[in-house]
């Protein structure tokens, strides 16, 4: 990011009602992955609707320099030419601000006879590589890092032994960087998670040709994935991306007078612990056009703008929209009665403090919140004397995309505009958020 883009603003008022029919962009998790599966396997893998958000492009430019052929077809058209194994990268391996791109990848690497350095920007190298580096290493890798498993990191890839690792936290890119490490294991690798995280790598390993059988575990799930896999080209159709589809969907549930559909998204059962939360908090949502595309189901939603009303979500449903709880906070905001949040630790590190800036950013919204060291309680404006949200401020984001789009929505339906800083990191993840808000009425500049 310039300089320039770093101290630019952008700034989200009340308009009209949002209305309009809006594709969400391809989903980011399976983006990262069609890239890397693709550039692991033997021929060919076309994608189509790969999210092209500077997130995913970072782990195309990773793929090319691991060695596999990477061309861009047309939007959101991508022909992956894999080897069927990686090759020494020639330069550091810049990550940019995805912590799915650096932990998949480096899992990835882990198993071939060679070294490579990977960075990223502020953000990501605060983050911990711990979590990863611990089963890596326990399967054979070494490394050397910045104190506490940050980035920069040098891995150094090599024959691994099979493990059978139970996550200690949920995290579907720690199972991820596991089960690609097992590829190249000749016993494989068997993950144990407490809690069922969301489930793509397992679904596009079965694409790409690899057997994987994944067994109940109490709550969660057993996943084994047997040595001596070989993966074969395969085409890939990304889904629409339930996390981003969250921004119009909620910008019409707290916007009088709305009705916005979003086309295509994925409603795998892993990923829509937010339609469940915001239909218990009395959503006008509906469901359409539910079909199969390329081994995930995918709907069609609509939005209409509702009274909400303050739920407490239970923490188990926590892996299945832990990205979301910024702008449910914010659907929160308008709601009746507190919401209460807990079990969300993780959030804690993410691109940024999630709790904390959307605890400092509602607080200076003018909505009361309470923040615990795993929860967040969002008392609801609506009902209260003074029913509205006053907004009117400038929200500090630390780089965070979704800390900036959900104040930027905030800011549609609040008082007073919300302004946010840093707005181009929103094109990590969402590089058309500003044309498609503005595209339903939806005023930002
Ligand atoms: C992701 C997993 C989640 C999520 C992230 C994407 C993935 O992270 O927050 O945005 O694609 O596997 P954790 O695995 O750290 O929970």
């Amino acid at each position: 990011m310039t300089a320039a883009q770093m101290t630019a603003q952008m700034r989200a008022s009340r308009a009209g009602p949002l209305i309009g029919t809006v594709r969400a962009p391809g989903d980011k998790s399976i983006s990262h992955r069609a890239l890397i599966l693709g550039a692991l396997a033997h021929g060919v893998t076309e994608v189509e609707g790969l999210l092209e958000g500077d997130d995913v492009k970072a782990t195309a430019t990773a793929m090319a320099a691991f060695g596999a052929g990477v061309e861009r077809l047309g939007a959101g058209r991508w022909r992956i030419e894999g080897r069927g194994a990686f090759v020494e990268p020639g330069d550091v391996i810049d990550c940019g601000n995805a912590g799915t791109g650096v932990r998949l990848i480096m899992g990835a690497a882990a198993g071939f006879e060679l070294a490579a350095t990977f960075t990223g920007d502020a953000s990501l190298r605060g983050r911990p590589m711990n979590r990863v580096l611990k089963p890596l290493g326990e399967m054979g890798a070494t490394w050397v890092c910045r104190a506490g498993g940050r980035l920069p990191l040098t891995l150094q890839g090599g024959s691994l032994n099979r493990i059978a690792y139970r996550l200690p936290e949920p995290s579907a890119q720690v199972k991820s960087a596991v089960l690609l490490a097992g590829l190249n294991t000749p016993g494989g690798v068997e993950v144990i998670e407490p809690e069922a995280t969301r489930d793509h790598t397992e679904r596009m390993l079965r694409a790409f040709g690899a057997g994987v059988e994944v067994s109940q575990e109490g709550s969660g799930r057993r996943i084994l994935l047997p040595g001596g896999q070989t993966l074969a080209g395969t085409r890939v159709r990304v889904p629409g991306d339930p996390s981003s589809a969250a921004f119009p969907l909620v910008a019409a549930l707290i916007t009088a007078g709305s009705v916005v559909t979003v086309e295509g998204m994925l409603l795998n059962p892993l990923r829509i612990g937010l339609l469940d939360t915001l239909g218990e908090m009395g959503a006008d949502l509906s469901v359409t056009n539910l079909r199969e595309e390329g081994g995930e189901t995918v709907a069609d939603i609509t939005a209409r703008y509702s009274q909400l009303i303050g739920v407490d979500v239970p923490p188990e449903r926590a892996p299945s929209m832990i990205d979301e709880y910024p702008i449910l906070a914010v659907a929160a905001a308008f709601a009746q009665g507190p919401t209460v949040m807990r079990g969300i630790g993780e959030m804690r590190v993410k691109e940024s403090d999630r709790i904390a800036l959307m605890a400092a950013g509602l607080a200076a919204c003018g909505v009361s919140v309470e923040e615990g060291p795993d929860s967040l309680t969002v008392m609801g404006a609506s009902g209260r004397a003074n029913h509205g949200v006053r907004g009117g401020a400038r929200v500090t984001t630390h780089g965070d995309h979704r800390i900036a789009m959900s104040h930027l929505i905030l800011g549609l339906a609040a008082d007073e505009p919300v302004a946010v800083d840093q707005p181009g990191m929103i094109a990590t993840s969402f590089p058309e958020f500003l044309a498609l808000i503005r595209s339903l009425g939806g005023e930002v500049e």
